[in-house]
């Protein structure tokens, strides 16, 4: 079976062609770089842009996979969670390709999609897959939770834990607005990060690092010592600016990897899996990768391709759901900014 996959939840505009299995055919993301200006992503611009190319991205993923609409057998598209001016026109878009073409039209939740793009199989090379369950840290530049993972339906996920604040991305983009170092923060900081030594600059406290039986997150505090720092003018050469990457980049991927580690041991779980964005980060995959050793846990890092925003991961979680009716989705599909899976953790203290 093929389905046709299409992502426009945020800043990216996607389309990709996958099959049942998790083959990736094609997947064509256009980033968008009119929001780089203004330092992060601004909601009505993206929507226009996403007008813009989702036609174009759509027709050169049936061309790359060498396939017409004739033979794509479900159309998948994400409804939620996201902006919802920018969701709209993934939406309407799949809505008239699956009505012109006569298919059917799914609608995936984009976090289930970042929690499955771990089994996508992209080239020739085989890849190992983590076992059900497993627990599975997603880390982007909106989302920041664990989720224990069964299967992969919204009713086999839960949220174990959550950023009371900003997602983790969203810290590494403000820090880099804060040391004016440009849109998207988490590659340059990255890079900066590994000329730096976090040694050198006055210890910046952990987020949530106290709280030990807690899986939730808090990344507000650190940007906000960072802000501090810059306004004392501790920042006045390349030198300092790289340091202060690296202080920052150890806080955030430490307590990350740690609370990802502490959940799969208390859930008693084997694999781990690191999912969005920031799970490009290569201090976070090699935390993840010492800890899991050292802990007896297989870790699972998709490719990048599969990590960030894509419609290959939307068009297999729906391929997941396609076999038989209860997946179709009517043309009253709507987009909402909400998540379909259930959330423990609310910005704020205490439960949801
Ligand atoms: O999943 P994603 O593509 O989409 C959004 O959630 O928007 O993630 C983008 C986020 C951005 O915040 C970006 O700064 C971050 O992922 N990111 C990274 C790295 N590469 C991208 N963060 C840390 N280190 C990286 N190497």
């Amino acid at each position: 079976m093929l389905v046709l996959g299409i992502e426009s939840s945020c800043d990216e505009t996607a389309a990709a062609i996958v099959t049942s299995d998790g083959v990736v055919r094609s997947d064509v993301v256009h980033s968008q770089a009119i929001h780089a200006e203004h330092g992060g992503v601004v909601p009505e611009l993206a929507s226009r842009d996403h007008v813009r190319n989702v036609a174009p991205v759509v027709r050169e993923a049936l061309a790359r996979a060498g396939v017409s609409i004739v033979d794509v057998d479900a159309v998948a598209v994400t409804n939620r969670p996201g902006l919802v001016g920018a969701l709209l026109v993934g939406v309407q878009t799949a809505k008239g390709i699956a009505w012109g073409a006569g298919k059917p039209l799914i609608g995936v939740d984009h976090l289930i999609g970042h929690l499955v793009a771990v089994f996508l199989k992209r080239g020739d090379s085989p890849r190992e897959v983590p076992a059900y369950p497993f627990v599975s840290l997603l880390v982007s530049g909106g989302n920041t939770a664990l989720y224990r993972v069964d299967a992969p339906r919204a009713d086999a996920i839960r949220e174990i834990g959550a950023t009371r604040d900003d997602a983790a991305g969203e810290a590494f983009d403000k820090v880099a607005k804060l040391l004016g170092l440009g849109y998207p923060g988490g590659p340059v900081i990255d890079r900066l990060a590994r000329q730096g030594d976090a040694s050198r600059v006055p210890p910046l406290s952990l987020p949530m690092m106290k709280a030990r039986d807690s899986r939730d997150f808090s990344f507000s505090g650190i940007k906000t010592q960072i802000a501090q720092r810059v306004a004392a003018g501790a920042v006045t050469s390349d030198r300092d600016r790289a340091d202060l990457c690296a202080a920052f980049q150890t806080a955030v991927t430490s307590v990350l990897a740690k609370r990802l580690i502490e959940a799969a041991i208390a859930e008693n779980v084997r694999d781990v899996v690191l999912g969005g964005g920031v799970a490009a980060n290569s201090e976070l995959r090699r935390r993840v990768a010492e800890l899991a050793e050292a802990r007896g846990l297989r870790a699972f890092v998709p490719e990048l391709a599969s990590c960030t925003d894509n419609a290959a991961m939307i068009a297999y979680a729906g391929a997941l759901e396609a076999p038989g009716d209860r997946a179709a989705s009517g043309y009253d599909l709507t987009a909402t900014s909400a998540t379909s899976l259930v959330r423990t953790t609310r910005k704020g203290r205490g439960p949801r």
